[in-house]
C-alpha cells in the first residue's frame, strides 16, 4: 500500500488526488470558470486561480480521503505540458510541501498520464489495456497517436501540425457563437442534429499526422458565406451545424487510428484526453471497433478531462520504481510523452 497526493495545474483546472496504489481515494477538481468570458484560457488568470484553489482543493482531498497527512507517503505533480505560470503553482507547492513532510517527490507527465488513466482501479474484476497498444490523446492542447509498450515506455507515432482536435470544436464554437470550452456544448446539440446536413474537408495530411487548422478556415468562409445570405443561419441551423463540425473533426481522428492500426498491426486502442468525452467519438470507434475486432477503451467521463487521479496513478507506477526528483526540479511547459 502506497498513499500517494498528487497535484494537477497545468492549464484551467485545479485538481488534487490521494490513491491508495492505483484506487481512488479522493480526486478533487476546480473548474476555472473565468476563462469563458475570453474565449479561452488567459494563462495570467490561469495561475492566479491556482494560487487561490489550490490550499482549499488539497485540505478537501486530504478530508474526502479520510487520511491525516502524515501518512501520505510522496507527492506526484505535473511538470509539464502546459503553461508556465499555471504549472509553477503545483511544483511549488508540490516542493514545499515534499520539504515539510520530508518525503519524495515525483514528476508526471501529462500527456502520460491521460494515457494511464485507464489503469486507475475502479472494480474487482476490471480488464486493462495490455501492451503494446495504441492511445489516441486529444485535449484541449494535444492530438497524438501514441504506441504504448509499458507504463512508461511511450513513443509518439504521430501528432496534430497545427491545432489540437479540443481547439478545432472550441474554435468552431467561438463561430458558432458557443461559450468556451465549446466541446461539450457542441457534443450537446450535435445529438439533435445530422452530421452529414453540411459537408466539411478532409485534410490530406502524411502519415499519422493531422491537422485542424483548414477545417477551422473553410468552417469560417462556409458560415460567413451562409451568414450574409441568411442572418439567422446559425441560429437555425444550430444542431446540425453542430453535428457536422462534430462529424468533420472525428472522422479524421478515426481515419488515424484505422491507418495506426493497420500499419502497427495492434488491436487495442484506447482514447484518453478531454475530447475523448465526446459521445460521438466513443460511437464511432466503437463502431470501428467492432468492424476491425479491436479492443476497445474508453476512460470514465470523471478521468477524461483534467483531473489529478490520472496524475497520481502515472506517479505509482514511477514510485514503484523509486523515479523520483530532487528539489532543482522546474516545470517544462513542452514536454514531451516520449521519443
Ligand atoms: O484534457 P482537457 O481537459 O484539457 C487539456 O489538457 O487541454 O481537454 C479540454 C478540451 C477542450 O477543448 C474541450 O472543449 C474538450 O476537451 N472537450 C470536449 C468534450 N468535453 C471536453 N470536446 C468534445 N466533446 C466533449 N464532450
Ligand atoms: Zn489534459
Amino acid at each position: 500500500m502506497s498513499l500517494i497526493l498528487a497535484i494537477e495545474s497545468s492549464c484551467d483546472e485545479t485538481s488534487v488526488a490521494i490513491l491508495d496504489d492505483r484506487k481512488v481515494l479522493s480526486n478533487i477538481i476546480a473548474n476555472q470558470d473565468i476563462h469563458q468570458h475570453y474565449g479561452g484560457v488567459v494563462p495570467e488568470l490561469a495561475s492566479r486561480e491556482h494560487q487561490k484553489n489550490i490550499v482549499p482543493v488539497i485540505q478537501e482531498a486530504i478530508r474526502k480521503a479520510a487520511i491525516s497527512k502524515s501518512e501520505i507517503e510522496a507527492i506526484a505533480f505535473t511538470r509539464g505540458p502546459g503553461l508556465m505560470g499555471a504549472l509553477l503553482v503545483g511544483v511549488s507547492f508540490a516542493k514545499s510541501f515534499a520539504q515539510a513532510l520530508n518525503i519524495p517527490m515525483i514528476e508526471v507527465n501529462h500527456m502520460q498520464a491521460h494515457i494511464l488513466a485507464h489503469f486507475i482501479e475502479i472494480k474487482k474484476d476490471q480488464t486493462y489495456p495490455s501492451f503494446p497498444f495504441l492511445a489516441l490523446t486529444v485535449s484541449g492542447g494535444h492530438t497524438q497517436i501514441v504506441r504504448v509498450d509499458d507504463y512508461l515506455d511511450m513513443t509518439i507515432l504521430g501528432s496534430t501540425l497545427d491545432d489540437a482536435a479540443g481547439e478545432a470544436f472550441d474554435k468552431a464554437g467561438q463561430l458558432l457563437g458557443l461559450a468556451y470550452p465549446a466541446g461539450p456544448k457542441i457534443d450537446e446539440l450535435a445529438k439533435k442534429g445530422d452530421p452529414e446536413k453540411f459537408e466539411f474537408p478532409y485534410p490530406r495530411v502524411q502519415g499519422l499526422n493531422f491537422s485542424y487548422s483548414g477545417l477551422k478556415t473553410a468552417i469560417l468562409y462556409f458560415l460567413q458565406k451562409e451568414v450574409k445570405r441568411d442572418a439567422n443561419f446559425i441560429k437555425d441551423n444550430i444542431n446540425d451545424l453542430c453535428a457536422s463540425i462534430q462529424h468533420a473533426i472525428v472522422r479524421i481522428l478515426i481515419g488515424k487510428l484505422k491507418r495506426a492500426s493497420e500499419e502497427t498491426g495492434i488491436k487495442t486502442v484506447t482514447i484518453g484526453g478531454g475530447v475523448s468525452a465526446n459521445s460521438y467519438l466513443a460511437k464511432k470507434l466503437r463502431e470501428m471497433g467492432t468492424k476491425k475486432r479491436w479492443e476497445v477503451f474508453i476512460p470514465p467521463l470523471e478521468f477524461t478531462t483534467d483531473n489529478a487521479a490520472m496524475i497520481g496513478v502515472t506517479a505509482y507506477y514511477k514510485y514503484l520504481n523509486k523515479d523520483f526528483v530532487g528539489m532543482d526540479v522546474k516545470p517544462d511547459p513542452r514536454l514531451k510523452v516520449g521519443s
